[in-house]
């Protein structure tokens, strides 16, 4: 076995893999070190086996009115254990299709925990003992980790980061979930599905705090309506985990300290980059805030070092990660066409009602200065949306006057993770408003709410 590469990852999650497949198709010889299982976080506990849940999630929802669809059921029976399980096979499906997809590209999986030795070498620790690997190029691709609080250590017994609340083994009664940004929203959609007392506590004025006001409005609504405490403006003072619970005590909006007893409690207050033990030192490797210090060619402060994805820098999202890795290695083979646009990166949300966007939000371009013109274009006079019962939600454009670029688009609703795409790929090609609009979307669908919201901003909206 050879132990000299051409491009070496550290990591396999999407940053990494992509990154060592897209590598090996250029001509690289490649290897990717990986000390867990292929896919890394996202395929293994994150976005894979969570969107799985929350697709139990969502017929444990649309089961009970299924009569008025026409379907009777008998006894309705809800097992978070079993959805958890189906969810464990999906990703156990994905990490196995990394594995073929290796083969495939003749990309060797190094199994073992990888460490920069300096002058292009990588030490692998591993069951067999120790190996060092030579690249000439190294892709730091080692993702993140879930924060812990002061307060409210994870233990992943009363204590959950999102590793442990993916595969739940049974439903608490009760859940506290601290943090209302993407991964607090996903898991309190499961858990209130499937019958858990959800209570949200959110430091900033609104759920979702990155997403439009407007957006976050819709799922604050729709999470209250189900039975969901939500408690904005709201910050964690102090925590006791007993025995068979824990006790929060949080200041709310008014200055009051309230206490909420809970069966559980879930830390999704954001991730940490993995930046220790993987011999940053021993290279010169450089930390800024927390991620590894690149430059706009994803170059670490070591020669011949970059780094991809979550350990980088933010947005930490699959997509950017895999585009990242993409994208560095086009440009180390020679036949790069710029790196990624970190403003055109959409982001999703995968509650219900879902939440995608992509560009400015209203209240930024405000704050710009931009001169807007806003459209927004509710599903429920969508004729699709009706047809499928989901009529919640809305799509927002923002345009620019003068030009009439797309500067933002915030949609909430049916498939809006889907929908999102549209105006990802309009943006990408400087699409105007008037063309999103002037394009024929079939009818009756839900995607025809994009060109009725860009009719909006354009001040003849037809449909309201
Ligand atoms: P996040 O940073 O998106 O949200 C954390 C939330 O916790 C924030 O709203 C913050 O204000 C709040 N918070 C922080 N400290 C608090 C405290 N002491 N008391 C109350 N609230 C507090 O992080 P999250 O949701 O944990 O996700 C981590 C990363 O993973 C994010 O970058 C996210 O984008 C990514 N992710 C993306 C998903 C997706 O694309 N669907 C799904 C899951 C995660």
């Amino acid at each position: 076995m050879a132990d000299s590469f051409d491009v070496i990852l550290i990591g396999s999650g999407p940053g990494g893999y992509v990154a060592a497949i897209r590598a090996a198709q250029l001509g690289f010889s490649t290897a990717c070190v990986e000390a867990d299982k292929l896919g890394g976080v996202c395929n293994n506990v994150g976005c894979i086996p969570t969107k799985a849940m929350l697709e139990s999630a969502k017929y444990a929802r649309k089961v009970a009115d299924l009569a008025e669809y026409g379907i009777t059921t008998g006894e309705i029976k809800l097992d978070l254990a079993v959805a958890a399980k189906r969810a464990k096979k999906v990703a156990e499906q994905g990490a196995r299709g990394t594995a073929y997809l290796f083969k495939k590209n003749k990309i060797e999986h190094v199994q073992g925990w990888g460490r920069l030795a300096g002058n292009g070498k990588v030490v692998v620790s591993g069951q067999q003992g120790e190996r060092t690997l030579t690249g000439k190029h190294i892709i730091l691709a080692t993702g993140s980790r879930p924060r812990s609080l002061p307060m409210l250590k994870i233990d992943n017994d009363r204590v959950w980061s999102s590793d442990k609340a993916v595969f739940p083994s049974e439903r608490p009664a009760t859940i506290g979930i601290i943090g209302a940004g993407a991964i607090g929203m996903e898991f309190a959609d499961v858990y209130d599905s499937f019958g858990t007392k959800v209570t949200i506590i959110e430091m900033l004025d609104q759920v979702l705090p990155l997403e439009d006001a407007d957006t976050a409005a819709v799922v604050d609504k729709a999470y209250r309506k189900r039975g969901m405490e939500i408690m904005t403006s709201a910050r964690l003072e102090k925590a006791d985990v007993g025995k068979n619970g824990v006790t929060l005590s949080v200041k709310t909006k008014d200055g009051k300290t309230k206490t909420v007893e809970v069966e559980r409690a879930l830390v999704a207050v954001g991730r940490a980059p993995i930046v220790e033990d993987i011999g940053l030192e021993a290279a010169g490797v450089k930390v800024e805030n927390g991620f590894i210090k690149v430059d706009d060619h994803l170059r670490t402060s070591a020669q011949g070092v970059y780094a991809i994805g979550d350990c980088a820098r933010p947005p930490l999202l699959a997509h950017k990660a895999s585009h990242e890795g993409i994208k560095l290695v086009e440009h180390l083979a020679g036949k790069g066409h710029g790196m990624v646009d970190y403003d055109n990166i959409p982001n999703v949300t995968y509650c219900h009602p879902e939440v995608a966007s992509v560009g400015l939000t209203e209240k930024q371009a405000r704050e710009k200065g931009l001169d807007i013109e806003v459209g927004s274009f509710p599903f429920s006079a969508s004729g699709r949306a009706r047809t499928a019962g989901e009529t919640e939600g809305l799509v927002k454009i923002i345009r620019d006057k003068k030009y009439s670029e797309v500067l933002g688009a915030h949609i909430v609703g049916p498939s809006a993770s889907e929908l999102i795409a549209e105006v990802v790929l309009g943006r990408h090609l400087e699409t105007t408003v008037e063309e999103l609009e002037s394009a024929v979307h079939p009818h009756p669908t839900l995607s025809e709410a994009i060109a009725d919201a860009s009719l909006v901003a354009l001040g003849r909206g037809i449909h309201i």
